[in-house]
């Protein structure tokens, strides 16, 4: 009975059509399927506990900025910092000053701001979370490697021109990166962090970036603590917010990930099946549905369902050394266009709002487990008179959700579905000083998550697909549209977890398919699938248990084209530590090249990962 209800939701709200279109996925599939012939590729022997060779290079695979080609540009290292010992929510918090330097440019009028984040690290440690703000607002949310014995080290470059009005003002630049070193844990990884910005002046070619005004963080603004919302109840996190009173455009920019028993939230199990299991095999509860909710003076303005980033220890560590998965060292973000509720936000007679929300399916409050990371930030374009207008038209009806779920004969399988859909639109009529302004906001959003569970729940497979379409249009123009489809499907088993020289191990599918039109910025259309699996053996310790010996594979293609006619290919594959192959194309290669050559061992991969038993 179940199952067909979900039949019936499912016919009703599951007609929307794969996302993005056929049309934006095709010059990302033909750019794949037109690599060019690989070279041989000589590889040296590279080991994780062998002392005389160069660091691995650890990467997550990510399309370079797009910066002008024969302009000028300058480089400004913003800081220098090793997060050690004590590092644990203790950010780095440097003066930011705009450049002044005549290669930069004029301050504000940059063509394009790229930033280099590098980190290395020798010995062993957790992945951990990190996340850059400018003037308190988030800019880039990133996390770690899993190092080796002989040093890691990973390069991530992001665009960041959309926050160049926090680039024009003097500022605190605040980088967490929230580390314990701890002897008896065995963790000695320490995180050498450098991080710079490159400023491209505009060129006949490439003039300056269209952006916002101004930015306004939405965060807890501490001066020496990390700045995003650490969300555990179902109130969230509220901001007192308002707005220029010429403001024509305002967009929220969110960042937001699932922490401790919420880092693998799209595993967890309906609070419905929870009972089934037994509690030794630790499965945590409030189901796998997670929305991320944007509200105005408590109003609904827009949710994020997000993509499921799976850290460099997720599932099975030795899954993502050295490829991680996607979005492991720039996480993405996402936007909901508030221009809707300008009439509301510029009116100072009465004090605004703005929330962000975690929503899960617990059954009892909070509906979801500790904790959520979130912050964000208001990206406003001003005009030159007061605003005025209202809110014309709004639907956001409730969020439609089923949990179902069943068991074979004597339980030794159980099953669990969960199927959700979500529409909002809103419709303003705004009178601003370029004129009289319709301005929609809409978005349409499917979910459906199966689990299958064997052995108690030691082995669990589990099945996700994130679809939907976000659109805002102003005055018929379309300044927003994200539409996304992310699959991901895990397999996991830990039959062998409690015992003595145990082990467990994945294998995981994981695409991200999404084609983005900011409100500042260009159209860009990216593909990234990965394969993942790998098995890791433990010891013997009582206790906290440690890994001894560790294998895994991960292949990965990634296809980005954009607006500019811009293009990035990579086909790339690794194993047991060490490179198997990476090929680049497109127009951008030379901004993110392949690893070096020395780096590559050939098709076997390399030595896995083996480590003497503790005796301690
Ligand atoms: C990024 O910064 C690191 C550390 O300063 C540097 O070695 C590397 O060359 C930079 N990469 C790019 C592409 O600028
Ligand atoms: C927000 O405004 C209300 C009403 O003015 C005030 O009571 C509250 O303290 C403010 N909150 C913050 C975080 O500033
Ligand atoms: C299966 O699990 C359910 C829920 O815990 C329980 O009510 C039922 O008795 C179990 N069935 C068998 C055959 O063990
Ligand atoms: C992942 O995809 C491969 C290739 O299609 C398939 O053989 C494998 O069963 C999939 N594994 C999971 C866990 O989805
Ligand atoms: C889980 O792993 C154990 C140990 O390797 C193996 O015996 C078992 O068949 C695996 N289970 C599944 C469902 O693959
Ligand atoms: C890992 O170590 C255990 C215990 O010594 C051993 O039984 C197992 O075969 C090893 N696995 C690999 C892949 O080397």
């Amino acid at each position: 009975m179940f199952s067909k209800l979900a039949f019936i939701l499912c016919a009703l709200f599951c007609a929307v059509v794969s996302q993005p279109s056929p049309e934006e996925l095709e010059p990302l599939l033909v750019g794949l399927d037109n690599a060019p012939q690989p070279e041989i590729e000589r590889r040296v022997p590279l080991s994780t506990n062998d002392p005389t060779v160069a660091p691995l290079v650890d990467l997550q695979v990510f399309a370079p900025p797009v910066t002008p080609r024969n302009g000028k540009s300058c480089t400004v290292t913003l800081l220098k910092h090793t997060f050690g010992d004590g590092s644990y929510n203790a950010p780095a918090v440097v003066d930011y000053i705009p450049p002044t330097d005549e290669s930069c440019g004029e301050v504000g009028k940059w063509a394009a701001i790229s930033m280099n984040l590098s980190v290395y690290s020798i010995g062993t440690q957790y992945d951990r979370l990190g996340a850059i703000y400018l003037s308190h607002s988030e800019i880039w949310r990133t996390s770690s490697a899993e190092p080796t014995k002989t040093g890691t080290i990973w390069t991530t470059i992001k665009d960041v021109t959309h926050f160049s009005p926090l680039f024009s003002k003097p500022g605190d630049l605040m980088i967490v990166f929230s580390n314990i070193i701890a002897p008896d844990l065995l963790l000695d990884g320490v995180f050498d962090v450098v991080l710079s910005a490159t400023f491209y002046p505009p060129t006949k070619l490439f003039p300056s970036a269209n952006t916002a005004d101004s930015i306004i963080p939405l965060s807890n603004r501490d001066p020496a603590l990390p700045n995003f919302f650490t969300i555990q109840d179902d109130v969230g996190a509220v901001t007192n917010v308002t707005l220029p009173s010429s403001a024509v455009e305002a967009y929220v920019e969110v960042f937001c990930s699932g922490n401790s028993a919420e880092e693998f939230w799209y595993l967890n199990t309906p609070d419905e099946f929870v009972q089934d299991f037994p509690d030794s095999t630790g499965l945590v509860g409030k189901g796998p549905f997670r929305e991320v909710q944007v509200l105005i003076d408590e109003t609904l303005a827009g949710v994020v369902w997000p993509y499921a980033v799976i850290y460099t220890g997720g599932i099975t560590p030795s899954n993502w050394r050295p490829l991680t998965s996607y979005g492991a060292y720039d996480q993405p973000t996402y936007w909901v266009d508030i221009t809707p509720f300008i009439p509301i936000l510029v009116d100072t007679k009465k004090q605004h709002t703005i929330t962000l929300r975690v929503v899960g399916q617990g059954t009892t409050a909070p509906t979801f487990n500790s904790n959520w990371f979130v912050s964000g930030s208001i990206h406003v374009r001003t005009g030159k008179t007061q605003t005025t207008g209202k809110i014309t038209s709004y639907r956001a009806p409730a969020l439609k959700i089923s949990t179902t779920g069943g068991s074979s004969a004597g339980n030794t399988t159980i099953w669990t579905k969960v199927v959700a859909h979500r529409e909002l639109a809103i419709e303003s009529e705004l009178f601003t000083s370029e004129g009289k302004k319709i301005v929609t906001f809409s978005q349409s959003l499917d979910y459906t998550n199966t689990a299958q569970y064997a052995d108690e729940g030691w082995v669990q497979w589990g099945q996700q697909s994130t679809v939907g379409t976000t659109i805002a249009n102003h005055q018929g123009k379309q300044v927003l549209r994200d539409a996304f489809n992310y699959p991901l499907s895990v397999f996991s088993n830990y039959s062998q977890y409690e015992q003595e020289f145990g082990g467990y191990g994945s294998e995981i599918n994981q695409t991200h398919t999404r084609a983005l039109q900011p409100p500042f910025g260009v159209y860009r259309a990216i593909q990234s699938v990965q394969h993942a699996r790998g098995e890791i053996g433990m010891d013997n310790w009582p206790g906290l248990r440690h890994a001894i010996n560790g294998t895994g594979a991960t292949d990965q293609t990634f296809a980005y084209v954009d607006g500019r006619g811009e293009s990035y290919f990579r086909d790339v594959a690794a194993k047991n530590d060490g490179w198997v192959r990476d090929r680049v194309w497109g127009t951008l290669r030379d901004a993110n090249p392949p690893v070096p050559k020395e780096q590559i061992f050939g098709p076997g991969g390399g030595p896995g990962f083996r480590r003497d038993l503790f005796s301690g």
